[in-house]
């Protein structure tokens, strides 16, 4: 097997005396989509907020393409390849849903606004990042609410924005925090479809408390309780998983 694009080792994180994650070892398939769940407080989120920079581990690895990016700041494994959305909205109020893009795009090229030296090099990409959100704006159907602010769109098309920020750098790696949480099953399902279109090819790790989601999308399935890892591997195995049926799927059918 090729390497994997991200290995997570023995990894810790405590707060204070309180061991939130104990321990965990993953590893994600370039292409693979790896579904995160466990009961409320399991430790997923913290998991991804380790990874992806916003909390360093106590202990432990997390390699992206082989190469250690723990500790590192979020900005600095965004230009790596790692990409992640919140559980909670992180959109701006007073920002249209292009502009949301466009500081995506420009901040995918590597651009700050950090003075005359930065503000020209933005000047200078923004014919090409004119037509990449022209694309962005195309691919997610947000075309009609270019000009919108995010409380006037619906929540499905406010998720669909922000993982569109996500994907505007082009990441080989994306961490997805409960993306269908608050959706109608109508919109979940719409959503999924464009979450599998849309990341074609990328390695794919997401926290989904939707059974039918996580049995659709996922390649396997990671089962944390208590900051530990409790099973993982295909979503058969993890549905037939006796100690995983009797903290979290008991309800689902075999
Ligand atoms: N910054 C923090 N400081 C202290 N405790 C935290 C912090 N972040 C999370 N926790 C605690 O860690 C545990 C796991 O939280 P979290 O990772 O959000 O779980 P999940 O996403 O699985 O619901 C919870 O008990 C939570 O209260
Ligand atoms: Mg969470």
């Amino acid at each position: 097997m090729s390497q994997p694009v991200l290995q997570v080792q023995a990894l810790h994180r405590s707060f204070g005396l309180t061991h939130i994650l104990r321990g965990i070892d993953l590893e994600l398939a370039a292409g693979e989509c790896l579904a995160v769940i466990g009961p409320n407080g399991a430790g997923k989120s913290t998991l991804f907020n380790v990874i992806s920079g916003a909390l360093a581990p106590s202990a432990g690895h997390v390699l992206l393409r082989g190469r250690s990016i723990a500790g590192q700041s979020p900005d600095a494994i965004a230009r790596l390849g790692l990409a992640r959305s919140f559980q909670i909205s992180q959109l701006f109020e007073h920002l249209s849903v292009a502009d949301h893009l466009r500081l995506a795009c420009l901040r995918s090229r590597g651009l700050r606004f950090d003075g005359w030296r930065g503000l020209r090099g933005v000047l200078a990409k923004l014919p090409d990042v004119q037509a990449a959100l022209a694309l962005w704006l195309q691919r997610l159907e947000l075309g009609d609410q270019q000009h919108c602010l995010p409380g006037e769109l619906s929540y499905a098309q406010q998720r669909m924005l922000e993982l569109g920020m996500a994907l505007a750098g082009e990441p080989q790696v994306i961490l997805l925090d409960e993306p269908t949480a608050g959706m109608s099953r109508s919109e979940t399902a719409q959503f999924v479809q464009r979450l599998r279109a849309l990341t074609q090819g990328r390695a794919l790790m997401l926290v989904e408390h939707d059974m039918q989601v996580v049995f659709e999308l996922a390649d396997r399935v990671a089962v944390l309780h208590e900051g530990s890892l409790l099973a993982c591997g295909t979503p058969q195995q993890v549905r037939g998983d006796a100690a995983v049926r009797s903290v979290y799927l008991g309800g689902l059918p075999c």
